[in-house]
């Protein structure tokens, strides 16, 4: 069938492309993004994903009927439109569009109109229409920097020599504690969503060395905060021989490369987020190392009333963070807080060789880490004292039956770096389709 476009010898291009295109004429397929009519002119904005166009179209330079047809359409009606690619300094992307053909794909009804208008609606009414609010501006920016995120730390992981190995979902056993973990019928036993890929991580890390796994990990959390989903994705290296000391200068190298990454290729994203990216400009190498002591020492210094001892809260993390203007690693927390598998430190055992990065900017806890007991007899005993099953993690002891060495790495959350450097109010902003305790919709 010939088309609009063939006879007219009209390119397709997209948004993005159009400054290569200008002079010519070129068919762009989109949804109607805003509609604005002055007399003969209409003014339509365009958007296919890769960005935003304002059409113009001139009653004498259309088939009436075409003309008629826009001019009545409503807002997130999907089009194609033919015409002249002109260049405009005053148009927000330096180019605007000469229309000459419109062809409607689906018109939005009057009667039944997008309910995402601009004008300011309310978050919940928002999350409620995630599948159509994926269309606007911020969310699509924030969508972008995500995949920027992730891209980069597969460069980064790929050009170090890791290799991927992914880690179940559906596991017989818990990693992070039992108190959160989503109970799944397994035809006839139990079986937990992965809260952490980390055990299996640790036995592709004897057989490859260098390794991560890169999925989406599930938590059963009460916990309505700002920095709390129950399927989030997490990113989690494992490196054999390696000690606490790598491991930080893992994560530190990790998020550095991730942050460049994003302003060297999103600050037209950043922008459309009103991101201050002077914070993120600060973000360079060395991070400071903090020990969980002086943490406490910071935390109620600043005000904080910390008991030694206990882990820190959300609140706690924000005094503490907000002392510097790039992540800190606290390192060396009680052991008793913090998981069975940490390895302790030789020279105050009742600590254990962990860390946790908290961003800037009160974000919160960004990666969690350890070096890991490699000796078998300690790590039994921790499993006992954590009361934990030791049936389905057997095959874990294996790991140090079998040629067992030093080893460490960490997690590092997605949404929470998302979060972060995009400058979001919540994490469920971070992700496409939040879960939390009170949404599983849509
Ligand atoms: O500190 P966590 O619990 O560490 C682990 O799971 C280790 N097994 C990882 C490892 O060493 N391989 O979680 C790691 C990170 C946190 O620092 C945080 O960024 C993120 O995962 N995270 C969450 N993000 C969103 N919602 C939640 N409920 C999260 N819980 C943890
Ligand atoms: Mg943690």
């Amino acid at each position: 069938m010939r088309t609009n476009a063939d006879s007219l010898a009209a390119r397709d291009v997209a948004v993005a492309q159009i400054a290569a295109h200008a002079g010519k004429r070129v068919r762009l397929r989109g949804w109607l993004y805003n509609l604005r009519e002055s007399g003969k002119l209409l003014f339509p904005i365009l958007r296919d994903g890769s960005g935003w166009i304002q059409g113009v179209a001139f009653k004498k330079a259309l088939p009436a009927e075409e003309f008629e047809a826009l001019r009545g359409l409503g807002q997130e009606s999907s089009l194609e439109v033919i015409g002249t690619v002109r260049a405009d300094a005053r148009a927000p992307g330096g180019f605007e569009l000469d229309i000459e053909h419109v062809t409607v794909l689906q018109a939005v009804s009057a009667d039944e109109p997008y309910p995402i208008t601009p004008k300011e609606h309310g978050i919940e009414f928002l999350l409620e229409h995630r599948h159509l609010w994926l269309r606007s501006q911020r969310p699509t920016a924030v969508l972008k920097i995500r995949h920027e995120i992730i891209k980069a730390v597969r460069d980064f992981f790929d050009a170090d020599g890791f290799v991927l190995a992914d880690a179940p979902i559906l596991t017989p056993a818990a990693c992070e504690g039992t108190s959160n973990l989503f109970e799944v019928e397994y035809f006839d036993q139990k079986a937990y969503l992965t809260q952490s890929g980390q055990l299996y991580a640790e036995a592709a890390a004897m057989a490859l060395g260098k390794t991560y796994c890169f999925g989406p990990t599930f938590r059963a959390e009460k916990s309505k905060t700002r920095r709390h989903l129950t399927e989030f994705w997490m990113v989690e290296p494992e490196v054999a021989f390696a000690t606490l000391d790598d491991v930080m200068h893992l994560a530190e190298r990790l998020v550095t490369c991730v942050v460049g990454r994003v302003l060297e290729r999103r600050r037209p994203e950043l922008a459309v987020l009103e991101r201050d990216v002077a914070k993120l400009e600060a973000i360079q190498m060395p991070f400071p190392r903090v020990s969980y002591d002086e943490a406490v020492e910071r935390v109620n210094a600043a005000g904080g009333g910390m008991v030694y001892g206990t882990d820190l809260g959300g609140a706690d993390e924000t005094l503490l963070s907000q002392q510097f203007d790039r992540p800190v690693m606290v390192h060396r927390y009680p052991a008793a807080v913090k998981a069975f598998y940490m390895q302790p430190d030789p020279e105050r055992p009742e600590l254990a060789l962990c860390v946790d990065m908290l961003a800037p900017e009160g974000y919160g806890e960004i990666v969690g880490g350890s070096q890991r007991i490699h000796d078998r007899e300690l790590l039994q005993r921790r499993i006992a004292e954590h009361k934990l099953p030791t049936e389905p993690i057997e095959w874990y002891l294996d790991l140090r039956r079998f040629g067992s060495v030093p080893h460490g790495g960490f997690g590092m959350g997605i949404e929470r770096v998302v979060g972060w450097i995009c400058g979001l109010e919540h994490v469920r902003e971070a992700i496409p389709f939040p879960r939390t305790i009170y949404r599983i919709q849509p």
